[in-house]
């Protein structure tokens, strides 16, 4: 055993919940089959210049036809749930219509994977909003949250005994900045702070959702943002303000009023914050690294800096596992009480090892990055924080939005020419360390 193995063998007690995650449109393909319509990000990618090297969702990782394969990997690597996302265009591809061989392909995932004894954890939403509600004003539309909340509703009465726990929305914050906000994920659009509205209309969107699964009976509701320590370039007047606003945007709009019923933007009305804030079950972050604030610049109330001192993944993310350990406990302080259990529901790095001569990907950088983190996972627990689970993100290389396929995040390698996956050595390693709790 490994001294990272060592040092972590059995330390999260054999309660805790070992995963993996993936979402539908980085990884499914088959975006014209079986009645599936373009999402925004069939539309985005179409776009000259919008996406690396042209990359596009249409195979990905050919999940859709694989799947059993992809399932047989995530048993051999002895998980006990998976988090994947269900795709609204191949559900309601058009109008109010629902499309049963959309449905019946997740019937056949969730099957496969309570069959290899694996919680099937599914996330309503991870960005790949229908084209057909965008066109009709998307997430600048109060209706979208009706139409989210209908079709919730069918997947909830598809799914609701068979699934026990349950995501609403990933990284909503991500979908307002950068496909609202700056322009550089779909839909698209550059229109700054304008983009809060989107948040508005996303969390209502999470709140009519949280209603329609309670009416089916669904007892375990959580969310998936994405948290980062927010650190500051200097201790001047200017850096603090851009630092606070900086906070608002990226890890409070959505928290606080999920979990406080308070605006940190005042752009919410009482009566939506009742029905966004309603109790969850569990909450679930998303870390990949720290952010470094310094003044107003560009015209924009903060800067984004270089944070110095690290080492970095192929993304340029500086791997610092301790922010993690800080967040936790920072978001511990924040919120208290109305802070419910938390998993990890993502957490990984792109790092671009490929097959050597014999076939085998010695990706040690991600084997440190998991053990690094999940020490730091563990610091959190020991100050008091409750994490219930963790789930890397991600299973397999998949389409890594505006990168396109160049970043790889995944604990089984792809290779898009032949689809053949190839476990890394961060597999061997992630089923070693998840053996040892058992
Ligand atoms: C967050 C997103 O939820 C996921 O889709 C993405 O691939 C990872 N982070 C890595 O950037």
């Amino acid at each position: 055993m490994t001294d990272s193995l060592a040092r972590l063998a059995g330390a999260f007690g054999p309660d805790f919940t070992w995963g993996v995650s993936t979402a539908s449109y980085q990884i499914e393909g088959a975006v014209a089959e079986d009645g599936r319509t373009p999402s925004v990000w069939d539309t985005f990618c179409q776009r000259p210049g919008a996406v690396l090297g042209g990359d596009t969702g249409e195979v990905a990782c050919d999940h859709y036809h694989r799947y059993a394969e992809d399932v047989a990997l995530m048993a051999g690597l002895g998980v006990d749930a998976y988090r994947f996302s269900f795709a609204w265009p191949r559900i309601v591809p058009h109008g109010g219509r629902v499309e049963p061989r959309g449905l019946d392909f997740y019937d056949r995932l969730v099957d496969a994977l309570l069959a290899a004894g694996i919680e099937p954890v599914p996330t309503l939403f991870h960005w790949d909003t229908p084209q057909w509600v965008d066109d009709l004003g998307g997430w600048w539309e109060r209706s979208t949250a009706d139409r989210f909340a209908d079709y919730v509703a069918v997947v909830a009465d598809r799914f609701a005994d068979r699934i026990s726990r349950w995501i609403t929305l990933n990284e909503p914050a991500m979908v307002t900045m950068l496909g609202h906000g700056l322009g550089t994920h779909a839909p698209g659009e550059a229109r700054g702070f304008d983009a809060l509205t989107t948040a508005h209309v996303q969390l209502l969107a999470h709140g009519r959702a949280v209603q329609a699964l309670r009416a089916a009976g669904v007892g375990s509701i959580g969310v998936a943002n994405n948290h980062t320590p927010v650190w500051r370039a200097d201790d001047s007047e200017a850096v603090r303000e851009a630092a606070e606003i900086y906070d608002a945007v990226h890890n409070r709009l959505f928290a606080d009023p999920l979990l406080l019923g308070t605006c940190p933007l005042g752009v919410i009305p009482d009566d939506d914050l009742a029905v966004i804030a309603q109790p969850l079950d569990w909450y679930g972050v998303n870390y990949y690294n720290p952010t470094l604030i310094g003044p107003p610049a560009d015209d924009l109330p903060f800067s984004l800096l270089d944070i110095e001192g690290y080492a970095r993944n192929d993304f340029g993310w500086p791997l610092v596992p301790a922010g993690l350990t800080e967040l936790l406990v920072g978001m511990q302080e924040r919120y208290g009480d109305a802070l419910p259990p938390i998993m990890i529901t993502e957490n990984g790095g792109s790092f671009g090892e490929e097959p050597d001569a014999s076939g085998r990907v010695p990706d040690q950088r991600r084997i440190d990055q998991l053990a690094t983190h999940l020490v730091a996972l563990r610091a959190a627990q020991d100050a008091g924080v409750d994490v219930r689970g963790y789930f890397h993100w991600s299973l397999l290389d998949n389409f890594e939005w505006a990168e396109g396929y160049r970043q790889r995040f995944g604990l089984v390698h792809v290779d898009y020419a032949t689809q053949r996956r190839t476990p890394k050595d961060s597999y061997h390693w992630y089923r070693e360390l998840i053996g040892t709790h058992r």
